[in-house]
């Protein structure tokens, strides 16, 4: 059972790889978290294994990611194989750590876990774009051989692997500028449409919290993690936040279906 939370498809795509590979079923965080209904209680599979694949925001994991985790239970949780990828354009601070933290009260706990480096998506602060042309291509192609890698380790279930790229001042920005990021920087009030936009819906359609709705324009509710997506997926690169994203680029995993 492989969840997953994606704004760019970049994690979205590793964790198709992964579930692809290792028959797994793929489930969709945003999904099951926008479900009034949910129980958030899962009944396993014998030999099935317990995945989750996420981006990394601001040197740790995405909140809506870290409240799924809190909120869910395996109905019949017998040692089961855990493990996560996180995706990262650079680095991902502490982010193993309080991935550990976040299942402290579990019965279950991490077998591996891995980070991999995806093409960047953070545009929303000053002196933060796209990467180059150049480097987001390397990085597309290098990330087929680290999955097939991953899924190689899973496969055989190998325990206590930790391969997440910590890089520098770790504890500075997971546990400093994070807090500071979750509380000024995941808001939706500075998103808008410039006069560009053609009202096609596409960030609509693409918001995996359905916190999107166009009329004539997008207009956002309270529920944003602040994945890009909106920004990202325009094709009249209509939609800014404030002025930081005015002069910035625009990616979405090349594989990511464009309906
Ligand atoms: C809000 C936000 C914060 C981010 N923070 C980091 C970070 O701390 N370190 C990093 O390497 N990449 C960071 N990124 C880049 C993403 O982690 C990376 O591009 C990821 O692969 C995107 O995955 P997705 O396409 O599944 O959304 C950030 C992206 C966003 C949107």
């Amino acid at each position: 059972m492989i969840f997953y939370f994606s704004g760019t498809g970049n994690s979205e795509w590793i964790a198709r790889q992964v579930a692809a590979y290792q028959n797994e079923k793929l489930i969709s965080i945003a999904d099951e978290m926008i479900d009034l209904n949910n129980t958030f209680q899962y009944t396993l599979g014998e030999s099935e294994m317990i995945g989750f694949v996420f981006p990394v925001y601001s040197w740790a994991p995405p909140a809506i990611v870290k409240e799924f985790i809190k909120k869910i239970c395996f109905t019949n949780y017998n040692s089961h194989y855990c493990f996560f990828i996180c995706s990262c354009g650079d680095e991902a601070g502490l982010t193993l750590k309080i991935m550990h933290e976040v299942i402290r009260m579990k019965e279950w706990e991490w077998k591996a876990a891995f980070s991999v480096i995806m093409p960047n998506n953070y545009v929303s602060l000053p002196g933060f774009d796209t990467d180059p042309k150049e480097l987001e291509k390397k990085k597309l192609d290098d990330s087929v051989g680290d999955v097939q890698r991953i899924n190689g380790l899973l496969e055989s279930r190998t325990e206590y692997y930790f391969d997440c790229k910590k890089g520098s001042f770790a504890f500075l920005k997971s546990r400093i500028i994070n807090p500071l990021f979750n509380k000024y920087q995941v808001t939706s009030k500075p998103f808008y449409a410039t006069d560009d936009c053609i009202s096609c819906g596409l960030c609509e359609k693409h918001c995996p919290m359905h916190n999107v709705k166009v009329d004539e324009k997008p207009v956002w509710g309270d529920n944003c993690t602040s994945c890009l997506a909106c920004y990202h997926i325009c094709p009249r690169h209509a939609i800014h936040y404030g002025k930081a994203t005015l002069k910035k680029h625009q990616y979405f995993h090349p594989e990511h279906k464009r309906y």
